[in-house]
């Protein structure tokens, strides 16, 4: 089975955009830009780092830290490579906000699920 490559670009069902080095053992460094925010302020490119297994179709996880806002989100997922060979990673993750009060902190936490397509690739 062809593998799935991390590196390159990728853009997700809403319309955000991200792009992923590998370096080495596994490591991912890159960069993210957002088309939503829970927040008003300006949107900015934030950057993130994470692990992939080393398979062919990787599990992987990273962290994006937002330039913009005091939120954190990990994303966990797979690479995968359909039958006309576009590449998709299907996505899981968790967007913690920022609480002001220990009280509030019950909910600070949203989970969704995000398809990224493969727009381009970095190296083969
Ligand atoms: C914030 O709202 O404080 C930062 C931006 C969060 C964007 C979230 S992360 C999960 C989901 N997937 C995206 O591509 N954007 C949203």
């Amino acid at each position: 089975l062809a593998q799935c490559n991390l590196a390159g670009q990728w853009k997700n069902n809403l319309g955000s955009n991200m792009t992923i080095s590998v370096l080495s053992d596994g490591m991912l460094s890159g960069s993210y830009l957002t088309s939503v925010s829970t927040t008003n302020k300006t949107i900015v490119e934030s950057p993130l780092v994470g692990y992939q297994q080393l398979n062919g179709h990787p599990t992987f996880g990273f962290t994006v830290q937002w330039a913009f806002s005091n939120s954190i989100t990990v994303f966990t997922g797979q690479c995968y490579r359909d039958e006309s060979g576009k590449l998709f990673l299907k996505t899981m993750w968790l967007l913690r906000s920022e609480s002001e009060e220990i009280k509030d902190d019950w909910a600070k936490t949203r989970v969704g699920y995000n398809i990224f397509e493969k727009l381009t690739t970095i190296s083969p």
